[in-house]
Formats: structure tokens, C-alpha cells, sequence
């Protein structure tokens, strides 16, 4: 989208005093490291072009006027910058989320403004709305209030918003892919200790694919916060029983014998299991990539989804259809769903001169699978969240 369709739009709803400014916040797809970012795992992911923009203008008050065409419906909401903002279930919270985080680490804010937002991320697809729309904020809150903040701060705000406001226990992952990603590269983010690579995602004559089941997720915070809890259990297991260890992900495949000799319950043990073992896998996966073999980076996904499956227990029926279909057509390297899971999108590594045949066989099998239509579209990295110059 350009400045000026974006002028257009926000000319419908709000006076344009002139000086408009204009931000990007991307949307992300993880490559392999599912769930186990709260474990103290490795983790893969990228920014994408698709995202969320703002247009806005300053106002002469303190107040906080968005209005979001994706959210259409809503009209144009409004509130006043303070301290004592309440989460109302709508779009908004995000943004609240924000803004609360933001005065709770003590910097003060007074710049009111205007704000016409509009996304083309899917809603609910696992490809982190979400954390676009608070990295979108912070970026704007930022830069409106001359804020000393770096970039890794506002990454952290905004997961703490959702934490803390939104009531979605997530990890750093989301917020830090799209907050801290730059074009052309994925991050190997260790959220033990926040150090980062940037990895050049040279996939030679292969693309990645993103497939959205169109399926929304509902529940998702109460089973996301769910699996949190069960691995909570299963790090309490282990350091009474075994090792004293922080985190989950600081075990490794030789250590799975003793909790097969060891097992207490089923349920933990699978959790447990799919943590170590994907962990495994994105160290593998990295060194894959940086040697371009792509057919054994194709085959750890494949794995990953499996697991994701069997013992994490987070794809459902769309998301198996879509994986299990894509998997089985010719030119596909390998394919897994992404993000939190239960709906929303998978992705596939494929290869150029078969992505024509691939979409009209996925897209077509789906349909006769599950009764509705899915999307596919081609994933294109971006940079980080900032202001279009
Ligand atoms: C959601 C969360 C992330 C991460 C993924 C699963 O996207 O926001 O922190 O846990 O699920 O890997």
C-alpha cells in the first residue's frame, strides 16, 4: 500500500491537518522453534511483507482517536492518554496494552494523535496480528513522545502488554521477530538470553508458501496458556526429580531416557518430549540452512509438525489436512504449521517451478477435504516495524 492510497483512507474518517506520518509494522512466520520459546528455546523466525500500516496526525490534546478498517465495525474508538486504561475485549486492548506497559516503566506520555489503521495479515492466522498492531504502537508512541527507547525495549513492552493486559501468556518470539527483523534474514533468537543471529535466508530455487486454513482459532489463549502451565509442571518434574535445570530447553535427546524411565504422566511427558526434540531440531535445521541443504531443512519441518501433532497436541483437522496434502505433492520439501496452532496457517518450503501445481492441488484437495476455501499466498521477508520515510 502507498502513502497516498494510505491519505485517502484516512481522509474518510479524520480531518487532515497536513504532515500526516505514515509507519509499516510486519506481520511473522516462524521456520521451525514452535512453543518452545517460553522453554528458553531456540527459535527461527522472520518478519513478513505482509502487515499492518497507520497513518496519523498529531492532535492538540492528550487523546487517542483509531479507527481500523479491518475492525470496521468498531467506528472510530477514543481515549484519553492515562495511566488507568481498562481492557474491553476489542482491538483496542492492543493498543491500551501499550500504553499502560509504557507508564508502568515510568516514562511519561502526551502526545495525543489520530490514527487510521488498516492490515492485510489475516486475523487470528498465526502470523501475529497481534504483536504487528503493538509494535506498530510502540513504534508510533516512540517516536511521537521522543521516547529513549531501543528497539529491544519495545519488543519487550509489547509482550508484556500482551502478558499483562491482553492475558495472552506469550513468549518473546512474535514481538521480537517483528520488531528486530531485517529483509532477506531469518533470526536464531535464543530466548534463554536474547542473543541473535541473523541468518541470510538464501533458499536457491525454493520459496516458502504460507497456508491459511482460513479455520480461526477460538480458545486459543485458554489452551495456549494450558500448554504453558503443562510444561510449568513438567520443569518442576524434572528439577525434583533430575536436573536442576531453568528451562526445558536446556535438555537435551540423551536426557529423554530418564523420563522414560521416569514417566509420571502421559500428558507432561509428550509436552516434555516435543520440547526437547524441537529444540533439537532448530539447531539442526540452522546448520542446514547455513550448508543450503535444503532437502534435510524440508524434512526437519516435516518432523516438526508431526510432533507438534502427536505430542503438543496444537494442529486439529485444517491444519493436518493442509500439511498432510502439501507434504504429499511433488516439488514440496517439507511443511509444518506455524505460531500458536489449533487453526491459522502452515508453511511450505517449495520448490519455484512447482508452486503453480502445488496451490491448484493444495487449494483443490482442501476444499474437498474441509468444505471451504484455503489461501495461499508467497511469504516475502520484511524489515522491522518503522516509520515510511
Ligand atoms: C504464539 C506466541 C509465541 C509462541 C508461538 C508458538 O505465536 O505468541 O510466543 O509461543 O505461539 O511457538
Amino acid at each position: 500500500m502507498n502513502k497516498e492510497e494510505l491519505k485517502q483512507k484516512f481522509d474518510t474518517i479524520f480531518y487532515n491537518p497536513g504532515n500526516l506520518k505514515y509507519y509499516f509494522s510486519p506481520g511473522r512466520i516462524n521456520l521451525i522453534g514452535e512453543h518452545i520459546d517460553y522453554n528458553g528455546g531456540l527459535v527461527f523466525p522472520c518478519a513478513i511483507s505482509l502487515g499492518t500500516y497507520a497513518v496519523v496526525s498529531l492532535r492538540r490534546d492528550q487523546k487517542i482517536s483509531l479507527y481500523s478498517e479491518n475492525f470496521s465495525e468498531a467506528g472510530v474508538v477514543s481515549f484519553a492518554l492515562s495511566k488507568d486504561l481498562k481492557k474491553e475485549n476489542r482491538w483496542t486492548d492492543y493498543v491500551k496494552g501499550v500504553i499502560h506497559e509504557l507508564y508502568k516503566a515510568g516514562h511519561s506520555l502526551y502526545q495525543g494523535f489520530n490514527a487510521y489503521i488498516v492490515g492485510n495479515l489475516p486475523n487470528g492466522a498465526s502470523l501475529s496480528s497481534s504483536a504487528s498492531l503493538e509494535l506498530l504502537f510502540c513504534e508510533i508512541i516512540r517516536d511521537l513522545n521522543d521516547l529513549e527507547l531501543t528497539d529491544l525495549d519495545l519488543v519487550q513492552i509489547s509482550q508484556r502488554a500482551e502478558n499483562n493486559f491482553v492475558g495472552l501468556k506469550c513468549g518473546i518470539m512474535d514481538q521480537f521477530a517483528i520488531g528486530m527483523s531485517k529483509k532477506n534474514h531469518a533470526i536464531l533468537l535464543d530466548c534463554a538470553t536474547l542473543e541473535y543471529h541473523y541468518a541470510p535466508l538464501d533458499l536457491k530455487n525454493h520459496v516458502i508458501l504460507i497456508l491459511n486454513t482460513n479455520k480461526r482459532r477460538d480458545l486459543v489463549t485458554s489452551k495456549y496458556n494450558e500448554r504453558r502451565k503443562e510444561c510449568e509442571q513438567g520443569l518442576e518434574w524434572i528439577r525434583s526429580s533430575y536436573k536442576k535445570v531453568d528451562f526445558l530447553c536446556e535438555l537435551e535427546p540423551k536426557d529423554i531416557h530418564f523420563l522414560d524411565k521416569n514417566l509420571v504422566d502421559e500428558t507432561i511427558y509428550k509436552r516434555v518430549y516435543h520440547v526437547i526434540s524441537e529444540m533439537d531440531r532448530v539447531k539442526k535445521t540452522y546448520k542446514a540452512l547455513l550448508e543450503l541443504d535444503l532437502e534435510t531443512v524440508g524434512k526437519l519441518l516435516n518432523e516438526s509438525h508431526q510432533s507438534l501433532k502427536e505430542n503438543y497436541e496444537v494442529t486439529g483437522k485444517e491444519l493436518d489436512t493442509i500439511v498432510e496434502v502439501t507434504q504429499a505433492s511433488a516439488g514440496v520439501l517439507g511443511a509444518r504449521m506455524i505460531g500458536a496452532g489449533f487453526a491459522g496457517c502452515a508453511i511450505a518450503i517449495v520448490k519455484k517451478e512447482a508452486v503453480d501445481e502445488v496451490i491448484s492441488k493444495v487449494k483443490k484437495a482442501y476444499l474437498d477435504k474441509i468444505g471451504y476455501a484455503c489461501d495461499i499466498y508467497l511469504a516475502e521477508t520484511s524489515n522491522r516495524t518503522k516509520r515510511i520515510a
